[in-house]
């Protein structure tokens, strides 16, 4: 199992999930991520917990290109739970550091990183990727349009590689969370009835890959919401404040 955004609450909920669940245990899980200290108290938890080896690879999506660090690795499961929300529109949504660092880490240095994992899995002819993607990105919003935008590109790319990849043999699973109960929005007043746990999000994923999946809102309220959301005329959308 590869993980990208080893630091992430969801990423952790997930693997635990998995070993929890699995009676097969991964020879190794790669733990690949741009934060060696956190990421290293993960890999001694999973060893202490459940006996399970990990190799960490320290990749920042913002300096690192050299993929060859990724050469040896030989998996069937891929989970992105890569993102960076920025500032919104109140503190510095044309801050064009904000702006360059929200568009490379949810999109554009992201997208070779999993084309690079991509083409290793068509070439298996096998295995499954799950990439996080977000309810921001299917519609763009006043509050966090660049995000938003990212993700967006994300999620497409998502649909173009389940449909790229289907015929290859490799199933892609497209997560789209609504609120979640993460490090990301610490201190965000967040609607409780609409907020998901790490686990809950662990679960709805694992159940969507065992049940093969293409899409998956965590909270199924977000399925509701969004089909309205992306309903609303134009002319109105504009005048909201969403
Ligand atoms: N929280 C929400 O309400 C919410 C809602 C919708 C969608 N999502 C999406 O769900 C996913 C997980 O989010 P989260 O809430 O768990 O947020 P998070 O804790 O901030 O996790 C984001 C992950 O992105 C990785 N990352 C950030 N900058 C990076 C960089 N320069 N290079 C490599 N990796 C980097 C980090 O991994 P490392 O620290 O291991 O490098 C981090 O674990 C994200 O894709 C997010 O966009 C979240």
């Amino acid at each position: 199992m590869i993980i990208l955004g080893t630091t992430s609450d969801i990423s952790q909920a997930f693997i635990e999930k998995v070993l929890i669940e699995q009676k097969n245990k991964y020879p190794k899980i790669y733990l690949v991520t741009s934060n060696e200290g956190e990421t290293g108290r993960l890999a001694k938890h999973l060893k202490v917990k459940y006996n399970q080896d990990s190799e960490i690879i320290l990749f920042d999506l913002l300096k690192d290109t050299d993929y060859s660090v990724f050469d040896s690795i030989d998996s069937d499961l891929l989970f992105c739970a890569v993102g960076f929300l920025g500032k919104n529109s109140e503190d510095g949504l044309y801050d064009l550091a904000n702006t360059q660092k929200i568009t490379k880490i949810n999109y554009s240095n992201l997208l070779p990183l999993m084309n690079y994992f991509a083409e290793k899995f068509e070439a298996k002819k096998t295995g499954t990727i799950i990439g996080l993607a977000s309810v921001a990105g299917m519609r763009g919003r006043q509050s966090n349009f660049v995000y938003g935008s990212a993700k967006a590109g994300f999620l497409v790319y998502l649909d173009g590689l389940r449909n790229y990849l289907y015929h290859k043999g490799v199933h892609v699973i497209t997560v789209v969370p609504g609120f979640m109960d993460t490090k990301m929005t610490a201190g965000m007043p967040l609607p409780k009835p609409l907020t998901a746990s790490p686990q809950q999000a662990a679960a709805a994923i694992y159940k969507a890959w065992k049940k093969k999946k293409n899409k998956v809102f965590v909270k199924g309220i977000w399925k509701c919401i969004m089909t309205i959301i992306v309903h609303v005329p134009e002319f109105i959308f504009k005048k909201m404040k969403m």
